[in-house]
């Protein structure tokens, strides 16, 4: 089965003004204009206050996605974006569990998995981000930690969701480092994650799933984190504030 390849832009919390936006979009679309870029989804996730200015920017062969979600409907939530705004503002994605969401706002695997039941549900394909740090790196418990947040994340999935699943394989030392893994660390990482959900979905269903590599992702190194350990595709955060660059890890991979 051969799937288009996915390549997705973290903007996190840049482009800080409507002019700021304008420049951004304009640039892209001047970018992009006359490539060929067949094989590939382009998914754009700008901060949540531009959804509605880069879905009416209309960029073609482009979808749009958001950084992060509530796993409720509607109500009182204050402060919280519902699944259903961004179905309705026009996102198609959501990334869900990044490290930095981890880190800097406590969610844990438990919230995790429930957004990814709540974005599934509404018909959003949630980007799961997964990954060790740097001290669970050096003392061996890599594969142990992302089996642990793999397993975490899908509890009470079905198989039939497959498809619209993603995830991120983003050691949390390589984002915004310029440090990346070796070829072979990512494709057993790559392993490792499709054992897990064959284990969970079985084999046929497990091969639906995108893996993706995210942290540090650049058009030089896109070859080695991508194309080599036969990955579907890549998280790409600083290169994804110069369309320029964004554009030329897209090229590559298609
Ligand atoms: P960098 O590409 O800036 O390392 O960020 C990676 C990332 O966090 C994408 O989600």
């Amino acid at each position: 089965m051969k799937m288009n390849k996915i390549i997705v832009a973290n903007l996190k919390m840049n482009i800080l003004s409507k002019t700021e936006r304008d420049q951004y979009l304009e640039l892209f679309q001047k970018e992009l204009a006359g490539k060929k870029i067949k094989n590939c989804e382009i998914v754009l996730c700008p901060p949540a206050i531009h959804l509605e200015g880069f879905e009416k920017a209309k960029i073609k062969k482009t979808k749009i996605g958001a950084q992060n979600m509530f796993w409720e409907e509607k109500g009182s939530y204050t402060g919280e974006i519902s699944p259903l705004m961004l179905k309705n503002f026009g996102c198609e994605y959501v990334i869900v569990g990044h490290s930095e969401r981890r880190r800097y706002f406590c969610e844990r695997d438990e919230e995790i998995n429930f957004k990814i039941i709540s974005a599934l549900k509404n018909r959003l394909m949630p980007i799961i981000c997964v990954g060790e740090s740097k001290v669970e790196k050096d003392s061996g418990q890599t594969l142990k930690i992302i089996s642990q947040q793999v397993k975490n994340a899908l509890e009470k999935i079905s198989r039939t969701k497959a498809e619209n699943i993603i995830i991120a394989y983003e050691p949390i030392w390589s984002v915004g480092t310029d440090v990346i893994p070796t070829e072979n660390e990512i494709m057993e990482a790559k392993v490792l994650i499709r054992k897990i959900l064959s284990g969970l979905f079985g084999v046929k269903y497990a091969e639906k799933v995108k893996i993706i590599y995210g942290g540090s992702v650049s058009s030089l190194n896109v070859d080695q984190v991508c194309l080599k350990p036969g990955l579907d595709g890549v998280l790409v955060g600083r290169e994804s504030l110069t369309p320029h660059e964004f554009i030329k890890i897209a090229e590559i991979i298609n």
